[in-house]
């Protein structure tokens, strides 16, 4: 399209531009209408009553004699001098006006655009219309095609006339038909725009619904009765006015909303928004908020307000009434309705319901529902001993009601413990450290009370905020308590029976009653014990023996009870622990009991001692021969160490095995000696393996070592 575009006129204010379809090739003779059909009106802020905004030019090739000019908003007009005055102080401003230009030479409409309205919306009809890219224009210029408007919702009769197309020529007039195209013509949605091929005129075949459809651009030409393109095509735009048709929704039917108790008058609790499918450019959609309903209505039915265009529900009932506490409820409902057509009578509405809840805040202290609690243990124990009571008017559920105690006073040993119960947000005092009776019989504890959350500020801790609780200690019979335990002696072993061992001394801690005590042995593994029941003394019952099996490292333990006569009876028990000194009771042994020597060499062997006794009284051993004749001629025992002796063979024996006897003695004083015999076997050595006989053994050698034996035997 060959647009361009001039400033003609530029008045005060506002600042007027005309468009218009300037046209290229000449100008010959005159065509009757408006000469530009399209005009620009700035608007900024108003347009003032009487105030010339632009001139249109209309020349209807006649003289202009009785021309009539409507405009498409009533408070405009055009006047003789053809200029476009408001007829009124004019706020606000379709952003689209169309001229209608009547004479009985012409029938022609211009558009003037109005621009720099406030926006509205995006969705103005300014940009349906798509003013700027589709101009309404003609390439012929004697087609004429007008922009039609025509209303959603029409009722029959149908087919309805909305419009008409000229055809303006000097020449040729009636050679022609007239033709419709596009959408909405010859292509879906069909046949819903008809024209009149001979006159031209539009007609609309049925009931529109804007929501669906809010524009339509269809061309116009004309043939001629061959079906040759005469004129055009024109662009034909059709723009569907709104009706309100459609009620305001609220997107879901529930809101909800919180506000602080206690917040200032004013306060935004929420925003309510429903939405209207009309046109936002008009005041179908203008919709305004309001509160029809507050339950409960108490203490006032009016405790908030909703701005109507926002929406914002903000707080009207005063700061101190708005208190969780005192209401009858926290939680109000409100039904909200929006209604269009900027709440007038005729609007359409729709309703939501928002739900409000007044939250918490910590203007309460927890008190104590009594100034002294009391509560009875019993000595000894553990464990809850009395739960607190507490009132708190704010939320239990959050930190301004739930409780934390602490113990201020009464507690210098540090025997108790105050927890909150999280079920009940009772302090449940509980002592950790076992009380005694005989050291003290009364406890008075001071409680404080304190919640969570810090109090707003100004509110404090009262003198309710804390609480005596009176502890009585209750008396029970305690067990003896041996000291020290375990009780340490040392003893020597094998000390007669019956001698003296240890004085038991278990006192019983209620000290406060007369009560005596008895004395039982209750473990004495190898029974060497007895104990005084009265006195406590401890004698032995058996020999103490330090080698005992009972006995780990010089150390036996025994165990004692003590029960005194309280009833029901209560028991103690205590260790003895005996350090056993050591006595020569053990004779010392040769190992081992197997020598080997070789036959050929004056080979020896190595023997040692052994005792079980402790030194003293064991090592350094003397290791002799037997006292046996003639052994010295054949044997030599001579000492290598404190423990250890060699034999040696003074002369060859033939391989064979030989029981050789041998005395050892111990150092303890007195000593203690053990004939012991050792099996020497006389082996064949040869490349350092030894070969000895599997025989029995040999009574030391030959005739001599035989009648040895017999000596020997007799000496036992
Ligand atoms: C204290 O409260 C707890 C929980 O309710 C209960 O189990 C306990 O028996 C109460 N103790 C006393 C001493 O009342
Ligand atoms: C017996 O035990 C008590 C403490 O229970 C202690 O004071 C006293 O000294 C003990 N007596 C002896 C002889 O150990
Ligand atoms: C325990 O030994 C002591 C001191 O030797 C003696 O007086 C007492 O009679 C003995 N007791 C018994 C039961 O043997
Ligand atoms: C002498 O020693 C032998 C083991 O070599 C042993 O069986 C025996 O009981 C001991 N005799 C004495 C009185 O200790
Ligand atoms: C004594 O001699 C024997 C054999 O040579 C050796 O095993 C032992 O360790 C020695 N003992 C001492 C106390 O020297």
């Amino acid at each position: 399209m060959e647009i361009g575009v001039r400033i003609l006129l530029a008045f005060l204010v506002p600042q007027v531009a005309r468009v218009g379809g300037q046209e290229d090739g000449g100008h010959e003779g005159c065509v009757p209408g408006f000469q530009v059909k399209h005009y620009q009106v700035a608007y900024s802020g108003a347009f003032q009553k009487g105030q010339a905004l632009i001139q249109v030019e209309f020349d209807d090739c006649a003289g202009n004699e009785d021309v009539k000019f409507e405009v498409s908003d009533p408070n405009f007009h055009v006047n003789e001098d053809l200029n476009l005055v408001p007829q009124r102080d004019v706020l606000y401003s379709r952003p689209i006006l169309f001229v209608h230009g009547l004479s009985a030479h012409a029938d022609d409409v211009a558009q003037v655009d109005v621009t720099g309205l406030p926006v509205q919306s995006p969705h103005t009809l300014r940009d349906i219309l798509g003013v700027g890219n589709m101009v309404p224009s003609r390439s012929k210029r004697s087609l004429l095609v007008p922009p039609m408007i025509i209303t959603e919702n029409q009722r029959a009769p149908f087919p309805r006339v909305i419009g008409k197309s000229h055809v303006i020529s000097t020449e040729k007039l009636g050679n022609h038909i007239f033709r419709l195209t596009g959408p909405g013509a010859d292509q879906d949605p069909r046949g819903l725009f008809t024209i009149d091929i001979d006159t031209g005129d539009v007609s609309v075949s049925r009931s529109l619904d804007r929501e669906a459809i809010d524009s339509y651009e269809l061309e116009v030409s004309t043939t001629d009765f061959a079906g040759n393109l005469v004129e055009g095509p024109a662009l034909l735009l059709i723009t569907v006015i709104d009706q309100n048709d459609n009620r305001p929704i609220f997107k879901e039917t529930r809101y909800t909303g919180e506000v602080l108790e206690g917040s200032p008058t004013g306060t935004t609790v929420m925003t309510m928004t429903a939405f209207d499918a009309d046109d936002p450019g008009t005041d179908n959609a203008a919709l305004r908020y309001n509160i029809v309903r507050q339950s409960p209505d108490k203490p006032s039915p009016t405790m908030f307000y909703i701005n109507p265009e926002r929406g914002d529900i903000v707080t009207v009932i005063s700061h101190t009434l708005l208190d969780r506490e005192t209401l009858p409820t926290t939680t109000y409902e409100l039904e909200i309705v929006a209604k269009d057509m900027a709440g007038s009578e005729v609007g359409l509405t729709g309703t939501a319901t928002a739900t409000i809840t007044i939250t918490d805040k910590n203007d309460h202290a927890p008190e104590f529902t009594h100034t002294l609690f009391e509560a009875n243990v019993y000595e000894g124990s553990t464990g809850v001993v009395v739960n607190l009571t507490v009132d708190d008017r704010d939320d239990p559920d959050t930190g301004a009601g739930r409780a934390i105690y602490s113990i201020i006073n009464g507690d210098p040993t540090l025997s108790f413990e105050i927890q909150t119960n999280p079920d009940n947000n009772e302090g449940m005092l509980s002592v950790i450290k076992p009380l005694d009776y005989e050291a003290e019989r009364f406890h008075a504890l001071l409680i404080k009370v304190e919640n969570e959350d810090p109090l707003v500020p100004d509110v404090g801790y009262g003198p309710s905020s804390t609480a005596t609780v009176r502890v009585t200690v209750l008396d029970i019979n305690e067990g003896p308590v041996f000291f020290p335990d375990p009780l340490t002696v040392n003893k020597m072993e094998n000390i007669p029976l019956g001698s003296f061992v240890a004085s038991l001394n278990a006192t019983d801690p209620d000290i406060l009653q007369a009560q005596s005590i008895r004395y039982a042995v209750l473990r004495d593994p190898a029974g060497w014990l007895s104990v005084s029941p009265v006195t406590g003394t401890v004698n032995t019952s058996g020999s103490l023996d330090r080698e005992s099996p009972y006995v780990h490292d010089n150390k036996y333990t025994a165990v004692f009870i003590a029960t005194d006569n309280g009833s029901p009876p209560a028991t103690g028990t205590g260790s003895l622990v005996i350090y056993l000194e050591d006595y020569n009771d053990n004779a010392p042994y040769v190992v081992p009991s197997v020598a080997r020597v070789c036959e050929d060499d004056m080979n020896v062997a190595i023997v040692g001692g052994r005792d079980k006794d402790l030194y003293p009284n064991a090592a350094p051993f003397k290791i002799e021969l037997g006292k046996q004749l003639g052994l010295d001629k054949t044997w030599k025992v001579t000492r290598v160490n404190s423990t250890h002796s060699q034999i040696m063979l003074l002369h060859s024996l033939k391989k064979a095995n030989y029981q050789l006897p041998l005395l050892i003695t111990d150092s303890g004083v007195p000593p203690l000696s053990n004939y012991t015999e050792v099996k020497v076997q006389v082996c064949v050595c040869k490349k350092n393996k030894m070969h000895c006989s599997s025989a029995h053994s040999h009574r030391a050698s030959l005739l001599v070592l035989l009648a040895t034996l017999l000596l020997a035997l007799l000496c036992l």
